[in-house]
């Protein structure tokens, strides 16, 4: 981790808990965390199914320091897209953050780097937080794929940044300067700080208990960085959070998140108890 970036632990709870659960989920886990100053400095999100996105449980997250998250959002603000999730709606909700790309979407759901774009740019120009997810499965890393396909996928979502334009450079500056204790400032003048955080995934490591290593990790970690410098700019990348997520356990954060480019971790199923993922946050501090 680098303090000059966002540090972020985020839970992806996929289609697991209810409403009920969720409320439960977030006093558990306000007992289990201590108020301390290393975990005011991180970012928290919790990523629910869309159903408990209400404002009970918002209430309840905001209590407990988390930030909540869709899993999808769609590109358009509103119109016949059964099952979609509008990001302006979400914004009014205050969730303010999303999930774009996740392995599972582009696996099961059809998503592809083209849909992928569309989604990040709706949720970018909106001011949403993002955590777009790329990664390469294990029959590709095993032909040696890996920075083929990775390289292929921050292709399709360097020029949607760069699609944004001046908005980038502009923002660049502003989240350094949210990290540097001038955000207030530039909020005033009001422009966005909205973080867009990418997390390294190997499929391979998803819900399967093999995580990379921590060498794996830093080194893949470090070709994204590289590739966002060539791809977009150096600030940007220096700026861009990234975070691990592939079997994330109370045992494997710290040296995790040790490494230099290892901004954060997503984890799925060791975030569905409160005990064990209050141990992660503990174990990133
Ligand atoms: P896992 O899932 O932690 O259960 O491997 C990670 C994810 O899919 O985001």
């Amino acid at each position: 981790m680098n303090i000059n970036r966002a540090q972020i632990i985020a839970g992806n709870w996929k289609m697991n808990h209810g409403p009920h659960e969720a409320l439960e989920y977030f006093q558990s886990i306000r007992k289990a965390l201590p108020e301390s100053a290393g975990i005011a400095r991180k970012k928290l999100v919790i990523f629910p199914v869309a159903y408990c996105l209400t404002s009970a449980i918002q209430a309840m997250a905001k209590l407990a320091n988390f930030e909540l998250g869709a899993q999808n959002v769609h590109w358009e603000t509103k119109g016949a897209f059964t099952g979609e999730l509008s990001a302006s709606v979400l914004q009014s909700m205050e969730v303010h953050w999303a999930l774009i790309a996740h392995s599972e979407r582009r696996q099961y759901f059809g998503e592809t780097d083209e849909t992928a774009s569309k989604r990040f740019l709706q949720a970018a120009k909106l001011g949403v937080n993002i955590i777009y997810c790329i990664g390469e499965n294990l029959k590709e890393r095993e032909a040696g794929k890996t920075e083929a396909i990775l390289s292929a996928q921050l292709s399709a979502f360097s020029k949607a940044v760069l699609s944004l334009g001046a908005r980038v450079k502009a923002d660049v500056g502003t989240r350094m300067g949210a990290r540097t204790g001038t955000s207030a400032e530039t909020e005033a003048k009001g422009k966005s700080t909205s973080i867009w955080a990418i997390a390294y995934e190997p499929v391979w490591a998803i819900g399967t208990g093999k995580t990379a290593t921590p060498e794996q990790a830093q080194a893949v970690h470090a070709f994204i960085r590289k590739s966002l410098e060539k791809k977009v700019s150096e600030e940007f990348a220096a700026d861009t959070p990234i975070l691990y997520g592939g079997s994330v356990t109370p045992q494997n954060t710290e040296a995790l998140v040790r490494n230099e480019d290892v901004d954060g971790v997503l984890v799925g199923g060791a975030s569905l108890k409160p005990d064990e993922f209050a141990k992660i946050i503990k174990a990133a501090i």
